[in-house]
């Protein structure tokens, strides 16, 4: 109860209603508001990879709503004495109310959630899922198209090992929209996330270049090469730099395309794009403090007000 490891742990009843609240949250987040909906609850934030974003709009969130945040990083705690996931989390069930958890191996925040009493939120799970990083996604996409139904999107880059496209592609083929998928071949999808979205009725392209998809488009979102994940630094080398997005590129699509990046991007996005109307992707990282209050709300069982003021 509470959870959220993958977005099939949220009906789309429930992720319109988070989006919502999201949506009515955003003066808090702004610090325009004062709304100390988790005044007394604590967030551990368990980082055992690194992070910006995430970890940080975890604990904006967090504060903005008047609770308070333990940071623990694999750095400097005894996990470097050796200690495991499941004795670590155990403290943590003690000295926190909810966990986000990041990790490299894929299934770790599934085996903290079976570990723990608290509600878990998944910060990303080695190539596995990041199911916050969808929710804010989809909050950017509602927010530049008024819908998260029925789009064309393009994913593109590393879709092998990026969770947050394995995430995505999944919440946007239940919303209806068809898919562009664009890596090298040794980037390709997994073959059973593309089984599971053809089957459930995704009408799904896969491509080697963008650049002709673009004219089509409503929204683009660019990934990066997961270096840390290739077996090897040949393999990598391979394929880094293989997609740019440059303003150029922009000349001849839909007046509302976005470009979104979950971010940090290396160079996938030309910095030439950034002063175009089509770029989202500092936006989308401010949504996330918004769109992570309402889900720690949700895990927390705490109800966001209909008007907030
Ligand atoms: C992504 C992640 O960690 O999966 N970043 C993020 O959460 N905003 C993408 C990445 O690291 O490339």
């Amino acid at each position: 109860m509470g959870d959220l490891v993958t977005m099939d742990d949220l009906s789309d009843d429930e992720i319109t209603q988070i989006l919502d609240e999201a949506e009515r949250l955003v003066p808090v987040a702004e610090g325009r508001v004062s709304l100390p909906l988790l005044e007394g609850k604590v967030l551990a934030n368990m980082f055992f990879e690194n992070s910006t974003r995430t970890r940080m709009s975890f604990e904006t969130a967090m504060k903005r709503l008047g609770g308070e945040v333990l940071n623990f990083s694999s750095v400097g705690t005894s996990v470097s004495k050796g200690e495991t996931l499941y004795d670590t989390m155990q403290m943590i069930d003690g000295y926190a109310d909810v966990a986000a958890i990041r990790h490299p191996k894929q299934g770790a925040a599934q085996y903290s959630a079976d570990s723990v009493n608290i509600p878990i939120l998944n910060a990303g799970d080695g190539s596995g899922n990041h199911p916050t990083q969808t929710m804010l996604d989809l909050f950017t996409i509602r927010q530049a198209q008024d819908k998260i139904e029925n789009l064309r999107v393009i994913l593109v880059g590393d879709l092998r090992y990026g969770r947050t496209v394995h995430s995505l592609s999944h919440a946007l083929t239940r919303f209806g929209s068809s898919l562009v998928l664009v890596s090298p071949p040794s980037l390709r999808m997994p073959s059973e996330i593309v089984t599971d979205l053809r089957n459930s009725g995704c009408e799904i392209l896969e491509t080697e270049n963008f650049k002709e998809q673009l004219v089509s488009a409503d929204v683009i979102y660019m990934t990066r090469i997961q270096k840390e994940r290739f077996p090897d630094d040949d393999e990598y080398s391979k394929v880094a730099g293989i997609y740019k997005l440059t303003s150029s590129d922009l000349t001849n699509v839909k007046e509302n395309l976005i470009v979104m990046h979950p971010l940090p991007r290396v160079d996938e996005i030309d910095s030439s794009v950034d002063k175009t109307k089509h770029s989202r992707y500092f936006q989308q990282a401010f949504n996330g403090v918004p769109t992570r209050m309402a889900l720690l709300c949700r895990s927390l069982g705490v109800s966001v007000p209909k008007k907030v003021k």
